[in-house]
C-alpha cells in the first residue's frame, strides 16, 4: 500500500511518497539494497562532518538476532514491527573530536535517517522510525559505551497490506496523512508573525 502526501505545493515525488507504514510484505531485503540505504545515510550532511551516527541492524536472515532486537522495542511497536524483515537502531556519538559534547549529534543522526528513508522510498521500500525503544536494554545488550546513545528504532521493508494488521492498527494504517499548514510554522520579523509568502 502507498499513502502519498496530499500536498498543497509541489514537492519531489520521493518526499511525497515516503510514509511510515506498519504493514510490511513478507519479503527479505537484499544485502546490496541495505548497503545502498547506509550509503545514503553516509552522505548526509553533519556538523563539522563528524558523522556522529551508527546503526545496529538485525534482519530475518538471522532469526535469533532479529528476536533480540524486537525485544528492544516497546510492546506497542513490537506488535507490528516484528513483521518487518529488517530492524535497526540509530545511535549517536555524544562527544565530538575534542571530546566536548556534540550538541548537534541527534540532529545529524536525524538527517542521516531521513536520507536513508528517502533512498528507501526510491528503492520501493518504506521506513517506520520509532521513539518507542528501550534505550537501557539496547545499551546493555549491544554493549554501547557511555560515549554513545541510542536514538530511534527503524522497521523497514517492502509495503504490505492493512489486512495484515490487528483491527486498531488497520484503521490507523488507512487514515489520511495530515500536516500543519506552512502558515503555522514559517514566521518572519518576530516570533509568531506568519510570513506573507507562507500564506500563499
Ligand atoms: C523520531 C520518530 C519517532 C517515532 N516513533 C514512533 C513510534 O514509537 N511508534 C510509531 O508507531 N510511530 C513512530 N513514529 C512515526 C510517526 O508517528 C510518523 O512519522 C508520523 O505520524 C508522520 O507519519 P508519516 O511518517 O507516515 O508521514 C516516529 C517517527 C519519528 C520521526
Amino acid at each position: 500500500m502507498e499513502k502519498p502526501a496530499d500536498t498543497r505545493h509541489p514537492i519531489h515525488d520521493l518526499l511525497a511518497r515516503r510514509w511510515s507504514p506498519r504493514a510490511f510484505a513478507d519479503r527479505p531485503v537484499a544485502p546490496d539494497v541495505l548497503r545502498s540505504l547506509w550509503e545514503a545515510a553516509r552522505w548526509a550532511p553533519s556538523s563539522a562532518n563528524q558523522q556522529p551516527w551508527n546503526f545496529l541492524v538485525a534482519t530475518k536472515y538471522d532469526p535469533q538476532e532479529f528476536c533480540r532486537m524486537v525485544e528492544c522495542l516497546v510492546e506497542g511497536n513490537q506488535v507490528w514491527a516484528r513483521q518487518a524483515p529488517v530492524l535497526m537502531v540509530s545511535v549517536a556519538a555524544r562527544l565530538d573530536r575534542d571530546n566536548d559534547p556534540n550538541a548537534h549529534a541527534w540532529y545529524d543522526v536525524g538527517q542521516a535517517a531521513m536520507s536513508l528513508s528517502v533512498q528507501a522510498t526510491a528503492l520501493g521500500l518504506f521506513v517506520h522510525q520509532m521513539a518507542g525503544i528501550l534505550p537501557d536494554k539496547i545499551r546493555e545488550l549491544y554493549q554501547i559505551p557511555a560515549s554513545h546513545e541510542p536514538v530511534t528504532g527503524f522497521a523497514l521493508g517492502y509495503p504490505g497490506t492493512p489486512e495484515q494488521l490487528p483491527d486498531k492498527l488497520r484503521q490507523r494504517e488507512i487514515v489520511p496523512r495530515t500536516r500543519k499548514p506552512i502558515g503555522e510554522f514559517v514566521f518572519t520579523g518576530r516570533w509568531g508573525q506568519v510570513s506573507e509568502i507562507a500564506k500563499g
